[in-house]
């Protein structure tokens, strides 16, 4: 059968560990400049329907450092952006290509895509989803902590894909989650339901203080998400206090820690001082989406789920 990667949710702890695991293997060997071709011939669609710079660096290099081929499509320049059924898509494309990277809006895009592809597909980002993100994150989190038990985690602001995805993270990894978010931008519900019905140790507040306070890794992103711009205004307002700025830090841990999944709005959700300061590992997280992303490519694509 084969394994799609579209949420964190449809995965065990053991599975995602095994993930860590690899992805350290792989960023050790990438290091000292050992070959690890572990997609030797194998081709990798990445499909791009909202815009990105990290996301399509890190797959279109990681797919090449591991001896496979890159193709970016985007749906501008795709028979896709001009109305192709996802159906149609997913049906051609897996009778070309080995596996299958998509950015795209609705979650439910990402699920019938993957539904009628014969090959494994990665989610690059929904609305309602950022795995590949949230995997990186939680292993640079392992990189400079030790490890990701043990701590308390905060997200300051909007309830977006990002904030679902770290919820779906507190329930399978077993962390506790305090989340500070506006009325009216709190994370999906279901999302909520699902954590809670797993035993995740959930906090929701309106209070950035209160969700920040002894924090071990603090998390923040941008206040209007990709095709929300037209909101950025109203969301300026709603979002009055989330700044992550030196005066919140004060609450969190000395030796915490600062994740922005990037692009950052300095001196919207975040000052310049705190991006830039001594707790942010914002540069170090972005790095960690090629090695985490390597290593999921590897894991869908072994030797069980191949075509
Ligand atoms: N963090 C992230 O996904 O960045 P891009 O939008 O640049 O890919
Ligand atoms: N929440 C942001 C993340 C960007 C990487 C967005 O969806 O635009």
């Amino acid at each position: 059968m084969k394994r799609d990667f579209l949420s964190l949710g449809q995965f065990t702890k053991v599975e995602l560990d095994s993930i860590f695991t690899l992805t350290k293997e792989l960023k050790d060997k990438q290091k000292a400049g050992v070959p690890h071709k572990l997609l030797d011939g194998k081709s990798i669609a990445l499909i791009f329907e909202k815009s990105s710079t990290r996301t399509r660096v890190s797959f279109e290099v990681g797919v090449y450092q591991l001896g496979g081929h890159p193709l970016f499509l985007s749906s501008s320049t795709s028979q896709m952006g001009r109305g192709e059924p996802i159906k149609d898509s997913a049906r051609v494309m897996c009778r070309y290509c080995d596996g299958i990277m998509i950015r795209t809006f609705g979650q439910e895009i990402v699920d019938e895509f993957a539904a009628f592809s014969d090959v494994p597909v990665i989610n690059g980002l929904t609305d309602k989803f950022h795995p590949c993100q949230v995997m990186a994150d939680i292993f640079t989190v392992m990189e400079h902590k030790g490890s990701y038990s043990s701590l308390n985690y905060a997200w300051i602001g909007d309830g977006n894909n990002m904030a679902n995805t770290w919820i779906e993270a507190a329930a399978i990894f077993g962390f506790p989650l305090k989340l500070a978010c506006p009325k009216g931008y709190e994370p999906d519900k279901s999302v909520i339901a699902w954590a809670k019905s797993k035993g995740a140790e959930l906090l929701l507040t309106n209070d950035p203080k209160e969700a920040i306070l002894g924090a071990d890794v603090v998390s923040t992103d941008v206040w209007a998400s990709m095709g929300q711009e037209s909101e950025q205004k109203a969301r300026e307002k709603a979002f009055a206090g989330y700044c992550l700025d030196d005066n919140l830090m004060a609450n969190a841990k000395p030796d915490s820690f600062v994740l922005h999944c990037l692009p950052a709005h300095r001196g919207e959700e975040i000052s310049e001082s705190v991006l830039e300061g001594k707790n942010s590992v914002v540069w170090d997280e972005a790095e960690n989406r090629l090695h985490v992303q390597k290593a999921i490519m590897v894991w869908i694509l072994g030797k069980n789920n191949q075509k």
